[in-house]
């Protein structure tokens, strides 16, 4: 027989079994496992997780939804168990009830430390504290709320307004996630760190450079969770090849800004004193250049991601519904007639806080898209879970909040619909528990900047829509295809064409 139909005849062989292989695991997979413990399905063999990184949290929103408790257990190559849950209860647990028995935990900060170093979101025990009791403190006063206020209302009239009002005036197609993305970032090192990027400035494309690489960054640094061997990482690291040389530079790059704006500050410590977020941790002598880079890279990752990507996929979201829309427009104008108001004033805080339907609005987006889709401890001790569900020491838990959205047993029949009235009532927008809901996470650990987040988006939103409508160009009645990075991003942006409204 000829070598090439040898070659031939071994390849489909190996084909075959390929998928033999995966099939078989895949049964033995959905099959339950016992531990001596209440059992549980067993999920995330090797082949399945190849096969499903790339739709990751359709992939487990669809496996938790057949779990009779909402959590099934996970595992991986390199000793990686887990669980995996979009069960309140075990949320409860996990963030609240039993906090110190799940830390961050060394291999999530160990595949974020490159990027995020020993900052707020990749530290615990002490380190984590000193910065939650220092950053508490500015988050709580009310001259940050007036401060956000401020800046936001800033950021509106001078640069985004007028770059909608070119784009409706030339007719072009905006990425509208990439120019919310560049106001969440001048607003934020405004706030935090008394600097103005002027992102949005000009045409909406200056300080390009810096974007994209913090997105490469965050995008590189959270790729390493999906790795089929979880180390193997370290030896493209080591041989800085493929991505890693690529996260590496993008790194670089975010290193460069970042101490740009600590050292400006360092040399101006002497004469200002405690105005914003960032003096008060150079004001602790103790505190490294590098240390202090790691809280503005921590930041920046909290203010600039997050709000973003809520409002790109609200915006997306109320594209096919003209129904809510209409509402929210209705709640604007009576809150303008109470208020002696016009199309374009400012709003001020007690007034952003009378948009109740807007409130639910934006909060039922974030319920089908949460910004962080999912959040990972590590076990300390071995534990059994509020459902009986047993786990060990050293195993990780992630909460996945995008499945958690979309389970029936949180949420009902209607868990997959866009409705903001199930957030009203009477009229009011209410509270939801942060364990059924826990999108600015919960607990010790709760998001600081939770009343900014919103001080922010309704401000936006308000402002954007009462102004303008929005053609979303995409094929009509397809979604966007998300981008799980540290935080859910929209593939390729969310383009659009904006229409001033006639009044
Ligand atoms: C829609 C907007 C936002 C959402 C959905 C959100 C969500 C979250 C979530 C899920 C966490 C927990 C992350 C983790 O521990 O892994 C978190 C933590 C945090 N967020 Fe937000 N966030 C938002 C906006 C903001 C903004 C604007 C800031 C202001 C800078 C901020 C500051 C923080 C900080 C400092 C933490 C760390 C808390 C800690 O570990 O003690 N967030 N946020």
């Amino acid at each position: 027989m000829e070598v090439a139909s040898l070659q031939t005849i071994l390849l489909f062989i190996s084909f075959i079994s390929f998928y033999v292989y995966i099939f078989l695991l895949r049964r033995k997979a959905n099959k339950t496992a016992t531990h001596g413990f209440k059992s549980y399905p067993l999920v995330g063999t090797l082949p399945d997780f190849l096969l499903n990184r790339h739709r990751f949290l359709d992939w487990t929103t669809a496996i938790l939804s057949r779990c009779p408790t909402n959590t099934a257990v996970f595992r991986r190559p390199g000793k990686i168990h887990g669980v995996i849950t979009a069960n309140p209860q075990i949320v409860e647990h996990m963030l609240k009830s039993n906090f110190d028995n799940f830390p961050k935990g060394v291999r999530f900060r160990t595949l974020l430390e490159d990027f995020l170093g020993e900052g707020i979101f990749n530290s615990d025990g002490d380190l984590w504290k000193i910065q939650r009791k220092t950053a508490s403190y500015e988050f709580n006063t009310k001259s940050l709320r007036n401060f956000v206020m401020e800046n936001v209302a800033f950021e509106l009239k001078t640069r985004l307004i007028p770059i909608l009002e070119n784009s409706a005036r030339n007719d072009t197609v905006l990425d509208f996630q990439d120019i919310l993305e560049r106001f969440a970032f001048d607003n934020i090192c405004k706030v935090a760190f008394n600097v103005d990027p002027g992102c949005l400035g000009g045409d909406g494309t200056v300080g390009g450079e810096f974007m994209r690489a913090f997105e490469d960054a965050a995008n590189l640094s959270s790729g390493r969770f999906m790795y089929a061997l979880p180390s193997s990482f370290i030896i493209k690291k080591f041989l800085n090849l493929g991505s890693e040389k690529k996260l590496r530079k993008s790194i670089a790059k975010v290193h460069e800004f970042a101490d740009k704006i600590i050292r400006t500050r360092m040399e101006e410590r002497s004469e200002k004193k405690d105005e914003d977020l960032l003096s008060r941790f150079i004001a602790n002598t103790e505190n490294s250049a590098e240390f202090l880079r790691d809280i503005v890279i921590s930041f920046i990752l909290a203010g600039r991601d997050t709000t973003s990507s809520a409002l790109s996929w609200f915006f997306w979201l109320l594209s096919s519904k003209p129904e809510v829309e209409l509402k929210i427009l209705q709640e604007l104008e009576n809150i303008r007639l109470q208020n002696g108001k016009t199309i374009g004033d400012t709003y001020s805080f007690d007034e952003l806080r009378e948009m109740h339907y807007l409130q639910a609005s934006i909060t039922e987006a974030m319920r089908l898209y949460p910004p962080v889709p999912i959040d990972t401890k590590a076990c300390n001790k071995d534990d059994i879970l509020p459902d009986g569900t047993f786990i060990g020491k050293n195993w990780f838990i992630s909460y996945l909040t995008f499945a958690m959205g979309r389970m029936e047993s949180v949420w009902g029949k209607d868990c997959c619909e866009y409705k903001p009235e199930r957030w009203i009532e009477n009229g009011i927008w209410k509270q939801e528990s942060p364990f059924k809901y826990p999108v600015f996470h919960a607990g010790p650990r709760m998001c600081l900047g939770k009343d900014m987040a919103f001080i922010q988006m309704k401000s936006i939103a308000a402002s954007v829509l009462e102004r303008f409508g929005m053609d979303v160009v995409m094929e009509k009645g397809k979604s966007p295809e998300y981008l799980l990075s540290l935080t859910l991003r929209m593939k390729g942006g969310l383009p659009v064409k904006v229409k001033e409204r006639i009044v």
